[in-house]
């Protein structure tokens, strides 16, 4: 099995059953790791690219049955930044250095789509890469917030089993859910996209179509993240997803596509301490710290324990110190992804 770990670290490429297989056990889980950091280290380099992310309302129709913005979470004190608020925020995170700004909400229209690419046209103006995170909207929809300068989107599949997604996800469709990851990546944004891992009667071998399916669709960022239980959502007392599983899946995913953007996401670091590094030590290279400068901040509770609660600014020096004590340093650039990079220029 270990030939499978080379061969995926050398050829970028397994098959359906060879990943199953990898996915197993956890006796070649330590040459998994280190084989993704290295792909990582060769591919993307050893610079960490930084997001700022804002999230500007927490109001959603869905009834996604792990989230905790959920419609039918009445104990949530619902908001909506106006314009200005999330511009203050924005602004904040430029004058920090930020060079990409994420626009996050939960699924709705309490901010429109019109007032989205006005907010989207504000922030082209400081010459910074915008990603819009903003769920499923009409093709017409994504089309005016490419035209307003929006150069990302990040929509994740959250999982490939079809009848498990439409169990998670009452009234939304599968079907809905790949055309809009396809037309987003027709209409030329950077696509990002991912996975939970640890639903409720999610198989293993639903994880490695995940993993498939990320390459198959052309994915630019992949972002995956254990399941951190919600007590306001049905799937109360269930048990989270599993941290090592969750990283087997990211590590997994860097060695099959070596040149894509791979963030260290919050959902590891609220599950385990210090699960940040380890993922920026098993394949990852992106960090999204949250630049949401308002009372709100903490209402964004998509599952318990997430956010941060010191200042944008002092973050940024935590983060740095534990960066460079894994020889690591933040690159404050716009961090297109490379694979991207390399289809644009093809295209071009
Ligand atoms: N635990 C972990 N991740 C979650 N998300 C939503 N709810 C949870 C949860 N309870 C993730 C989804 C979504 C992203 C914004 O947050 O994958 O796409």
């Amino acid at each position: 099995m270990k030939n499978l770990v080379q061969k995926a670290q050398n050829l970028h490429t397994l098959a359906k059953d060879e990943l199953l297989e990898l996915l197993s056990t956890s006796d070649y889980d330590v040459e998994i790791f280190s084989a993704a950091n290295q792909v990582r280290k060769k591919y993307v380099g050893d610079e960490i690219y930084l997001r700022a992310l804002i999230e500007f309302s927490n109001i959603c129709k869905n009834s996604c049955k792990y989230c905790g913005l959920r419609r039918e979470n009445a104990a949530l004190e619902r908001y909506s930044l106006s314009k200005s608020e999330i511009l203050h925020s924005a602004k904040n995170a430029i004058n920090a250095g930020f060079k990409t700004i994420v626009l996050q909400s939960g699924e709705s229209q309490s901010v429109s789509t019109d007032e989205v690419c006005k907010v989207v046209e504000e922030l082209k103006k400081f010459d910074v890469a915008v990603t819009l995170s903003l769920g499923e909207k009409t093709q017409e929809e994504y089309k005016s917030l490419k035209a307003a300068g929006a150069d990302r989107y990040l929509l994740r599949i959250e999982t490939t089993d079809k009848l498990l997604y439409e169990k998670m996800h009452p009234n939304m469709s599968f079907e809905n859910r790949i055309n809009c990851l396809e037309s987003l990546k027709a209409l030329g944004y950077e696509l990002a996209t991912g996975c939970l891992v640890g639903l409720p009667e999610q198989t293993l071998s639903s994880l490695a179509n995940d993993i498939l399916f990320f390459k198959e669709i052309g994915a630019d960022m992949v972002g995956i993240g254990p399941l951190i239980v919600h007590p306001q959502t049905p799937l109360k007392g269930c048990p989270d997803g599993s941290f090592t599983t969750a990283l087997k899946v990211m590590a997994l995913t860097r060695l099959l596509l070596p040149s894509i953007n791979i963030p260290a996401t919050t959902a590891m670091e609220t599950i385990t301490p210090e699960g940040r590094i380890v993922a920026l030590q098993s394949g990852a290279n992106v960090v999204m710290p949250n630049a949401t400068q308002t009372n709100y901040s903490q209402k964004y509770e998509i599952y318990p324990n997430k956010n941060c609660k010191t200042s944008l600014e002092n973050h940024l020096c935590e983060l740095n110190c534990k960066f460079a004590s894994i020889g690591r340093t933040i690159k404050m650039s716009r961090g297109n992804s490379l694979k991207w990079e390399q289809s644009s220029k093809r295209k071009a």
